[in-house]
């Protein structure tokens, strides 16, 4: 079985949209259980800026997604085909979306009524579920070699940063 092999373009909008995932996740935790805490609380309490440092991950996320979102649905559509790839994505775009709507007062005042912000909650544990689907279906698809060939280095000729535009533009040109 050849070798699988991911655009590099694909590479590098996955890698910076997903690793920051983890750590608005984490962050969104953190503040949860401090500001709200209406289905439980951490047993522990860290100090930090929590509020401040969740939506700095947050801003730095929104428009690394929206670029990997046109890319997805652009010359990865293909890819979308996959439900699990198609589920993280919308998990992730309502994640983001709904977090770039939330005013940061909100969870201090104890404000915890507003629609968006129970979208929010509810974006946190889809994000969860989905990432986790994700790598799933990834490794029961092509195994250790599908998820490394995320993360792989090496690039084809035909698909250095100078083709990124074209490939881009073929993807759209080529749409049925
Ligand atoms: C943490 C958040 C993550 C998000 C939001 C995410 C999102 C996505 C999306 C939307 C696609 C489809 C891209 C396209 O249509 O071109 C995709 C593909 C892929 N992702 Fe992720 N991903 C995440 C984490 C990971 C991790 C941790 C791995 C593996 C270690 C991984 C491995 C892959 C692979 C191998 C593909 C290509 C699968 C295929 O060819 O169908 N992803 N990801």
């Amino acid at each position: 079985m050849p070798r699988p092999y991911q655009p590099s373009l694909l590479r590098l909008l996955h890698g910076a949209t997903a690793l920051p995932v983890p750590l608005a996740w984490l962050t969104g935790l953190l503040v949860y259980s401090r500001y709200d805490g209406r289905f439980g609380r951490l047993p522990f309490t860290l100090s930090g800026e929590w509020i401040d440092i969740h939506g700095t991950v947050g801003v730095l996320l929104w428009p690394l997604a929206l670029l990997f979102a046109f890319y997805a649905l652009t010359a990865g559509r293909l890819r979308l085909r996959q439900p699990a790839n198609a589920f993280v994505l919308v998990a992730l775009v309502m994640a983001v979306g709904s977090g770039k709507l939330m005013d940061e007062d909100w969870l201090r005042d104890g404000q915890f009524h507003h629609l968006v912000y129970s979208v929010h909650l509810f974006t946190w544990l889809l994000i969860a579920l989905a990432v986790t689907l994700h790598l799933v279906a990834v490794l029961q698809r092509g195994g250790l070699p599908l998820a490394r060939s995320m993360a792989s280095l090496s690039l084809r000729p035909g698909d250095l940063p100078s083709h990124w535009a074209a490939q881009i533009l073929r993807s759209i040109r080529s749409r049925p």
